[in-house]
């Protein structure tokens, strides 16, 4: 019998087994989502990811400590109850409103699958969470870019007619800013769809938009223990919206999508409030001092509502140049060659030591 490839069998048929691929059209043709660096370089500062500076809490450590034992044989909850019921008390909410995930990115993952056909429309603003496209990609569905304004603002209510789900960020991302509550309802009355409020970042900003559920039938919240809560290695995130809604999603997801170890640090880190509030407190305090800086020697900053900065440096001085001169100098940012962002970078904030190091390599880069 011949151990010939089944393509290898097709070429010598005469088949153009290079045009060929096992994958569908839609996935051969897009590109996958390309994450921040996770560099190996020692004693680089890494600023390119909107990681918290500080550790987790200690409730956490403790929690997962006590948890490390033969139990581990076993599969975890399949509904993450007490992690949703721990949710459900410190933000009002019954846990059949609420939806763990494996990171806020498989709630938005679940969110595509449930609620977008092939062909259907999904939107979103742009520039925003560079996922969304992808997710729109692998579902062969139609993309809808909303452009924001010069200001990355919702300028006037888009259409969104024939739209099954649409993406907000908020505070949007990568430009840190606050979006319109105001504009943010108008677009809601307009859509038949699903709305998702992706408040990735809400803790590090004044507002959210946790009052929309219960008001509209077609909205959800999709929150991140990644950036305030520091778990982003554990791989949580949240989603809460009308119980028709998270019932849909719950079809969708894996049956046994989040650890038994990070149900309990999610769990854990609820429960340390004045921890998690000190450590985004001084999160806040250090940006609010770096972006002053960074205004005093003339960037442009967008304001921020996150754990990171948006920032123009000023002529002759480029973005391409910061990023590279500080990556010279062990600091290491994000920067996209894309349109409308090319001449920012963003900086994920620190600890006070590590921001000073970036001010001090940053100063040395406009020199
Ligand atoms: C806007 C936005 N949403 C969601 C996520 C994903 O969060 P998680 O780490 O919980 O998957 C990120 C991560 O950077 C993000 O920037």
């Amino acid at each position: 019998m011949s151990s010939a490839s089944p393509l290898a069998l097709l070429g010598n048929l005469g088949y153009d087994v290079r045009a060929m691929s096992y994958a569908r059209p839609n996935i051969e043709q897009m590109h996958g989502y390309v994450p921040g660096e996770q560099p190996k370089v020692p004693g680089l500062i890494k600023l390119n990811t909107n990681e918290n500076p500080y550790p987790p809490s200690p409730k956490v450590f403790e929690a997962l400590r006590a948890a490390v034992d033969e139990r581990l044989r076993l599969y975890p909850d399949p509904q993450s109850l007490g992690l949703r019921q721990k949710l459900g008390r410190r933000f009002g909410f019954d846990p059949a409103q609420i939806l763990i995930g494996n990171g806020c990115d498989d709630i938005l993952n679940l969110c595509v699958r449930a609620f977008v056909g092939e062909g259907e429309k999904l939107a979103y603003f742009w520039p925003s969470y560079s996922l969304y496209p992808v997710l729109a990609d692998i579902q062969g569905a139609q993309k809808i870019e909303l452009p924001l304004d010069d200001q990355f603002q919702i300028r006037s209510v888009p259409s969104v007619a024939g739209v099954k789900l649409l993406f907000i960020t908020q505070p949007n991302a990568p430009s840190g800013v606050w979006l319109h509550k105001e504009k943010l309802r108008d677009i809601i009355e307009t859509m038949d769809g699903v709305v998702v409020v992706d408040e990735a970042y809400v803790d590090f900003a004044s507002d959210n938009c946790l009052n929309f559920i219960g008001k509209y039938p077609n909205v959800l919240v999709a929150r991140s223990f990644s950036k305030s809560s520091a778990l982003a290695g554990m791989r949580l995130g949240w989603v809460v919206g009308p119980t028709e809604l998270i019932g849909a999603l719950d079809k969708v997801r894996d049956s046994y999508n989040v650890s038994r170890l990070s149900q309990l640090a999610g769990e854990a880190a609820i429960d340390d409030v004045p921890y998690f509030e000190e450590t985004v407190r001084k999160v806040k305090a250090t940006r609010e001092r770096v972006r002053r800086q960074l205004e005093d020697w003339s960037f442009g900053v967008l304001p921020s509502e996150t754990n990171f900065v948006f920032a123009k440096p000023p002529a002759p001085l480029t973005a391409k140049r910061w990023f590279d001169g500080l990556r010279e100098r062990k600091v290491l940012v994000r920067w996209w060659d894309a349109d409308r962002i090319r001449d920012f970078a963003r900086v994920s904030i620190g600890t006070d030591k590590e921001m000073d190091k970036f001010l001090e390599a940053t100063h040395e880069t406009l020199r």
